[in-house]
């Protein structure tokens, strides 16, 4: 059985089988330089969408920059069964085609993809998506932030989208936000993007942070609000969660570092530690240093996963005791889910195994 529900005025063609499809009008006017991809993905919603450039203009101290105007198209698919596979028509001819997977409610294994930093370096970002690519079939991405130098920059995410392509139409994307999207509208705009959210998927709970404490907010008084405010809910968030088989973290600044020159720098994430230990998350994924670090500290694996595209940095300084690896490499980290079991494994770009893990508690 065929039906069709109008969404945004776009028709939206859903069928009964377990591979579903969709299709949406194509733009008017303007080149697509984005996507397609899936944002938001819930286990009967997602916002498909497009990014389009309808001009580009310069101005006047830097005329040799042509900056592109660029806006983000999108349908909100509802109805959707979960745990399913959606394919999909995003725009005509094949680039617009592709899928992605529903979060089941139900207890299924599953594997997802963590990477972050992908901002400059575009040779190398492009060989970190082929390795993810080559070695990793992810129901789902998350990515720690820093997807591009800066967000406020439209030149910018043409270049970034182009690197992501074929990754972003094989699985749904939940980003987090990093100090290089400046807390930038087009970040929000493009990825339909919230400050902090979290999501189920099968028996895990995944909660993406905002790390971002010197940009929440216009003065100290409001970041201080606003960063209480978001610890309330994480608190609530893993209270909540306490039924799901595994918790896992996300955010761009990690609280602990093997980079000398940062150490430190992170107070408000190593604060959030003691609530990590009490509601029993498994894993905690960050990015912003551009290296490979995994810690194990009071039953909780810390891995900081920079490696995406930006300039390397050394890991000169590793914490006593917690540390189990650095590396200062280039990496993506797949996480496979079965059962009780959750495995880590960590590669560079060209498939070589960097580390591995057993998440659980
Ligand atoms: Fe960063």
């Amino acid at each position: 059985m065929w039906c069709c529900l109008p969404v945004f005025g776009i028709a939206l063609l859903m069928g009964a089988s377990a591979a579903r499809s969709a299709w949406a009008q194509p733009t008017n006017g303007g080149k697509i330089v984005g996507g397609p991809y899936v944002v938001n993905a819930t286990p009967t919603s997602a916002t498909l969408m497009w990014m389009v450039q309808t001009g580009e203009a310069s101005h006047g101290f830097q005329w040799e920059h042509k900056a592109p105007a660029l806006h983000a198209e999108r349908i909100h698919m509802t109805g959707l069964q979960p745990g399913t596979v959606q394919n999909y028509q995003a725009f005509p001819g094949e680039a617009g085609k592709g899928s992605f997977k529903t979060p089941p409610v139900r207890t299924a294994p599953f594997e997802f993809v963590v990477y972050g930093d992908t901002r400059t370096r575009h040779d190398v970002h492009r060989a970190v998506i082929a390795g993810i690519l080559k070695y990793s079939q992810p129901d789902f991405v998350v990515q720690t932030g820093d997807l591009v130098e800066d967000a406020r920059d439209h030149a910018q995410w043409p270049i970034f989208f182009d690197a992501e392509r074929e990754l972003l139409r094989k699985a749904a994307y939940y980003p987090a936000l990093g100090n290089h999207e400046f807390n930038a509208r087009n970040y929000y705009d493009f990825m339909e993007a919230r400050s902090y959210y979290s999501f189920d998927w099968g028996s895990a709970h995944l909660i993406v942070l905002n790390s971002n404490i010197g940009s929440i907010g216009p003065d100290k008084i409001a970041r201080d609000a606003e960063w209480e405010e978001q610890t309330r809910w994480l608190e609530a968030d893993l209270k909540n969660s306490q039924g799901a088989r595994f918790r896992f973290i996300f955010a761009h600044h990690p609280p602990m570092t093997a980079v000398k020159s940062r150490q430190g720098q992170n107070q408000h994430m190593a604060a959030l530690e003691p609530l990590f230990r009490k509601y029993r998350v498994a894993g905690a994924f960050f990015g912003h240093d551009h290296n490979y670090q995994h810690y194990w500290k009071e039953g909780i694996h810390y891995f900081v996963s920079g490696g995406g595209g930006a300039p390397l940095y050394d890991v000169d300084a590793p914490p006593a005791g917690i540390t189990v690896k650095t590396a200062k490499t280039e990496n993506f980290m797949v996480v496979k889910v079965n059962g009780a079991k959750a495995r880590v494994e960590v590669f560079k770009p060209n498939g070589e195994k960097l580390d591995s893990a057993e998440l659980g508690n």
